[in-house]
């Protein structure tokens, strides 16, 4: 009896380690962001003045002017008691396969709720960011007319570096734009694709074809009106976004471990 307990204890130990394995564990990263300017705080900082200016974002630029979102923007910027964070995907993020494709065939109001989702409620500093660990965060992003936010998981990890996690992609912030209260731009290097928009993905492409374990099911893309409320938020999306963060050795491990020990239970 108490060594089988031991060998439980053991066996769950395993299970644990297993699934605190990170997702993407590879080299050291390089140390984050340099520094912000240190300019006198100005009376109103103009957001899509510091895109433009950062060089690198005129993708992101077009998307802001051409929903609107950048009066939007703009008015929490404008609001120092609260502020702003914006994640700004480089013009290299928009052209990967994954974001060209899916980005391709988007309607006004879903191109909207895109853009939104790249900025949170208010103010974080680097600082802030990296006390992050799998913080679930709401961005600007609603449905329901505001009644629920799309929501980012911010995480700061091994890897040394904020990495912002929608639930396609998982982007690295690669520089800070701008940072000075109320006002925080980070450059990301992917697009942030939320699942609200635009489904689950499908797994990735599986290591061993028939080993009979259950793979999720992709909720599709079938594109929900911005006012039904996200597509995915039910028992199956979560099972699908739990099974999508950890990497597939993780999820390897864990299996072999849960039939360890389920072999000592039975
Ligand atoms: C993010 O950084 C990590 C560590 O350097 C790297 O392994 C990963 O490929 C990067 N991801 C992207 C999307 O650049
Ligand atoms: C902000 O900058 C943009 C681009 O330079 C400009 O078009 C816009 O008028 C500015 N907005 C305000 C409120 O100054
Ligand atoms: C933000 O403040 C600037 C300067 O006071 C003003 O010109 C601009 O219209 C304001 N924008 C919004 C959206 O409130
Ligand atoms: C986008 O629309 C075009 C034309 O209707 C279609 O050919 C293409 O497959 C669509 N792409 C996606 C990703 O749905
Ligand atoms: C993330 O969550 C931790 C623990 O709840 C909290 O201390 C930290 O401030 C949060 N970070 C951010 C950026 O919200
Ligand atoms: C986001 O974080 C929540 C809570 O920490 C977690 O349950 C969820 O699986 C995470 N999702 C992704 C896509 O990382």
């Amino acid at each position: 009896m108490e060594v089988q307990g031991i060998r439980s204890a053991i066996a769950l130990g395993l299970l644990l380690l297993a699934l605190a394995t990170p997702a993407v564990a590879q080299a050291p990263a390089p140390s984050p962001a340099p520094t912000p300017a240190p300019a006198p705080a100005p009376s109103f900082v103009n957001i899509t003045q510091l895109l433009v200016y950062g060089g690198d974002y005129g993708t992101f630029v077009s998307l802001l002017i051409e929903t609107k979102v950048d009066v939007i923007f703009q008015g929490m910027a404008n609001n120092t008691d609260t502020g702003i964070t914006i994640f700004a995907p480089t013009n290299e993020a928009f052209k990967t396969k994954l974001a060209t494709t899916l980005l391709a065939n988007l309607t006004a109001s879903q191109k909207i709720s895109l853009v939104e989702y790249h900025a949170l409620n208010n103010y974080k500093s680097l600082q802030e960011l990296q006390n992050s660990n799998q913080n679930q965060t709401a961005t600007v992003a609603s449905y329901n007319n505001g009644g629920g936010r799309y929501l980012l998981n911010i995480t700061f990890g091994q890897l040394g570096i904020v990495q912002i996690i929608s639930d396609w992609t998982v982007a690295n912030m690669t520089s800070m734009v701008y940072s000075q209260a109320p006002v925080s731009i980070m450059a990301v290097n992917q697009v942030l694709l939320p699942e609200d928009i635009f489904g689950y993905p499908a797994p990735a492409p599986a290591p061993a074809p028939s080993s009979g374990a259950p793979v999720p099911t992709p909720s599709g893309s079938s594109p929900p009106s911005s006012a039904s409320g996200p597509s995915g938020s039910g028992a199956n999306g979560s099972f699908a976004a739990a099974l999508f963060v950890p990497s597939l050795t993780s999820i390897f491990i864990s299996l072999v471990s849960l039939a360890f020990m389920i072999s000592l239970l039975g």
